[in-house]
């Protein structure tokens, strides 16, 4: 067939039209593409220095050098029980009072599949699912792939206002069959949702019979160490509550290896959904996840983690208010990897800065990227916690030229 003749229509899938991709992932490969450098605010990760990456090579050596042929086997699809022991381990460590049952926990390949099974489990097509405006768009993507109707409900400096959804439901004379929420130090704009609200939102649940998918994959990220209670651990661990986490933001997000902590009830369920998606994850980085925490090394590595992105979020605000104090404002996270940035001028078009501040180097995701209905264009989120406080201030330096 010549190139010129068009290819007929595809049949494709009703639910084909719901895959709206992320904008916030095409950054990867738009920056590389450039053949320029660019002082990256745009991506969710790590900074280089907090990969452990000494640990894990010589973790590795020591995996790939027993000649151990089951390795490169498949691994049980609930996760390898090494791997399952190691998370009780960490979840007991990092919260003591939570009481989570081995039976409820199953490794995933990160945070997006355990999203994936959550939605395939509980949202069926034309299914109204709330989210926090704005919010995590890979969260509400995978929402719009099982064809949800969105309802984005605002946020403040306490998370998701929760007056605001209770009004929203009664309006529509619909309750919601799922609610999306990342509770701790959100992505995209840093603020966590404080324990009343935390409370108000499981009693509405509670009462409307809605999932609460509560994504978490900074929660251990506080820069004072402390520890916010989940939505899993307040609500007396209610099957309502769905948490997924993931190694991404505390390990290496390339490793792919994250885990949902949620009802027993659900477990063969999730195993089914997992053995009709990628029979499991991804074994020799289990492993190597298993080794890491087992040597013992977590502890002080969180330590490590909290504190260098506490001097890069500091150094963050205080470039802020160099270059655009008066001009906007911005939030003030107790832990995580971002700041959300509003413009005081309503007319400030993030996306038209995007492509300016690229040409300049200087990256980072507009913020009608974080809402479904494109709203925020006059906000952008800065993620603080991968580039060095020289680069922080640089950037911000060349974002407000
Ligand atoms: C809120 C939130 N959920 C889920 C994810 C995805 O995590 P993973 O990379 O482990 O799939 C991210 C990553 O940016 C995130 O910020």
């Amino acid at each position: 067939m010549s190139a010129d003749v068009a290819s007929p229509a595809l049949p494709l899938a009703g639910r084909a039209s719901g895959l709206v991709g992320s904008i916030i992932d095409s950054s990867t490969s738009l920056l590389d593409s450039l053949d320029h450098p660019v002082i990256n605010f745009a991506m969710g990760s790590p900074a280089a220095s907090a990969i452990p990456t000494a640990e894990l090579a010589r973790i590795s050596a020591e995996l790939f050098t027993q000649g151990r042929v089951d390795l490169y086997g498949y691994a049980a699809s609930e996760g390898d029980p090494g791997l399952l022991d190691a998370i009780m381990a960490l979840m007991a460590e990092c919260d003591p009072e939570d009481r989570p049952d081995p039976e409820g926990i199953v490794v995933t390949a990160g945070g997006m599949q355990g999203l994936d099974i959550a939605a395939k489990l509980f949202i069926d097509p034309g299914s109204l699912v709330v989210v926090e405006s704005p919010t995590y768009t890979n969260g509400s993507a995978v929402a719009l792939s099982y064809q949800a109707r969105l309802l984005e409900i605002g946020t403040d400096a306490e998370g998701m206002d929760i007056d605001a959804l209770e009004r929203e439901v009664d309006r529509l004379g619909e309750t919601p069959r799922v609610i999306y929420t990342v509770p701790t130090f959100q992505n995209p704009s840093g603020t966590t949702m404080s324990v009343p609200r935390r409370l108000r939102l499981i009693e509405l649940a509670r009462r409307w019979g809605s999932v609460i998918i509560e994504d978490d994959p900074y929660g251990l990220l506080a820069f004072d160490g402390s520890g916010v209670p989940s939505l899993r651990r307040l609500s007396g661990r209610d099957p309502l509550v769905f948490t997924v986490r993931t190694f991404s933001k505390i390990l290496a997000p390339g490793l792919r290896v994250g885990w949902v902590d949620c009802d027993p009830s659900l477990k063969q369920l999730i195993i089914s959904a997992k053995q009709a998606m990628d029979t499991c994850t991804n074994y020799p980085m289990q492993k190597l996840v298993q080794g890491y925490l087992e040597a013992g090394l977590m502890a002080d590595h969180l330590a490590d983690l909290r504190e260098q992105y506490r001097v890069r979020k500091e150094a963050m605000q205080q470039g802020l208010s160099r270059y655009f104090g008066g001009r906007a404002s911005w939030t003030d996270p107790a832990g995580g990897f971002f700041e959300w940035v509003t413009f005081d001028d309503p007319t400030v078009d993030c996306s038209e800065m995007f492509r300016t501040g690229l040409d300049a180097g200087v990256a980072f995701i507009p913020g009608a990227a974080f809402s479904p209905s494109g709203r925020f264009t006059n906000s952008m989120r800065l993620c603080f916690a991968s580039q060095t406080v020289e680069n922080i201030d640089l950037g911000l330096s060349r974002l407000a030229a």
